[in-house]
């Protein structure tokens, strides 16, 4: 079965809930956009959040750190419910990668930045197997101090060789969600829930992780992981970085089950950060 047949083919229910409009949600307000500036001193607190250690936030920052804190604090602060944020580095017209597959670097050096940001205040990334077959990455944190978080790959078919970089052992947790029998590389850790009509339950799948000790999720990619999570209504938060190229065709950056009338289409609330060489759209998608 195609993929964008697979997208249509699910529970019209989800979506219908995630596309429902929300209290406040007036489209254009707040959409001044606030520069971003994670100073050392920012960036200590954040970590210290995380880490529930006392880390106060009132200071004398500037404006553009106070908006970094206003931007990372939720996500870092731990100690009430989980949190899942998805994010997608794109392109002014919505791509993530040219026809031929050239995916690497579409976003800025300050994109790139934010997102190691948002894996090293996360507990674990999650990505779909296309991603990891296709790109290889590492999902680790190196471009900001931190520490990596736990990788998990959504692989129902068990499609990803043994010798697969998110497999490596570099200390990091690393887990597998599959839906058949298959042997996994030493260390690496096995969640087996059941595909419907295609699919595992992403409801499930968060259930798991959180059986694990991972509530704070980073779903990192690509189009359909971040779709399922996005129509399941499970998303808190959804970050769009787009960074200033055009490149006209190639793979969506996004593709949620249609919608038929522009009124049907979801107008999360949002607010706008400026990275540097990249724009945030920092949605509040509920979940
Ligand atoms: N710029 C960015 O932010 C960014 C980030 C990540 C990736 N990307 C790009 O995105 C592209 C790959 O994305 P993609 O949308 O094609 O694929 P993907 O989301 O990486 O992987 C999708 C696959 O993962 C499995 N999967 C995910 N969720 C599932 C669920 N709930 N139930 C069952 N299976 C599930 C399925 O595997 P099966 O096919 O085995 O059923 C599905 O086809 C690449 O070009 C990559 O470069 C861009």
């Amino acid at each position: 079965m195609s993929d964008q047949r697979r997208m249509h083919d699910r529970p019209a229910a989800a979506t219908a809930s995630a596309h429902a409009p929300r209290p406040g949600d007036v489209p254009g307000r707040d959409l001044a956009l606030r520069p971003v500036a994670v100073s050392a001193l920012v960036w200590e607190r954040l970590t210290r959040l995380r880490d529930r250690r006392a880390a106060g936030l009132a200071g004398d920052w500037s404006e553009a750190e106070r908006a970094a804190l206003d931007l990372y604090a939720p996500l870092a602060r731990r100690g009430g419910g989980g949190a899942i944020l998805g994010q997608i580095g794109q392109s002014l017209d919505g791509r993530v990668a040219t026809e031929s597959g050239d995916a690497r670097d579409v976003s800025g050096a300050d994109g790139l930045a934010h997102l190691h940001r948002l894996r090293a205040l996360s507990d674990a990334v999650v990505i779909g197997v296309r991603t990891a077959l296709h790109d290889r990455p590492s999902l680790t944190v190196r471009l900001v101090e931190g520490r990596n978080p736990a990788r998990v790959v959504i692989d129902p078919a068990a499609r990803l060789p043994d010798d697969a970089q998110v497999f490596n052992d570099d200390g990091a947790r690393r887990i597998v969600i599959q839906s058949v029998a298959a042997p996994r590389p030493a260390g690496v850790e096995v969640v087996d829930l059941p595909r419907v009509d295609g699919w595992i339950d992403p409801r499930a799948i968060v259930a798991a992780l959180e059986g694990l000790g991972l509530r704070h999720l980073l779903v990192e990619g690509g189009a359909i992981t971040i779709a399922q999570f996005l129509d399941a209504g499970l998303l808190s938060r959804l970050h769009v970085a787009v960074a200033p190229l055009i490149i006209g065709t190639g793979p969506q950056s996004l593709t949620t089950r249609p919608v038929e009338t522009l009124a049907q289409a979801l107008r999360p609330p949002m607010a706008v950060y400026g990275l540097g060489s990249d724009i945030l759209f920092d949605c509040a998608t509920g979940g």
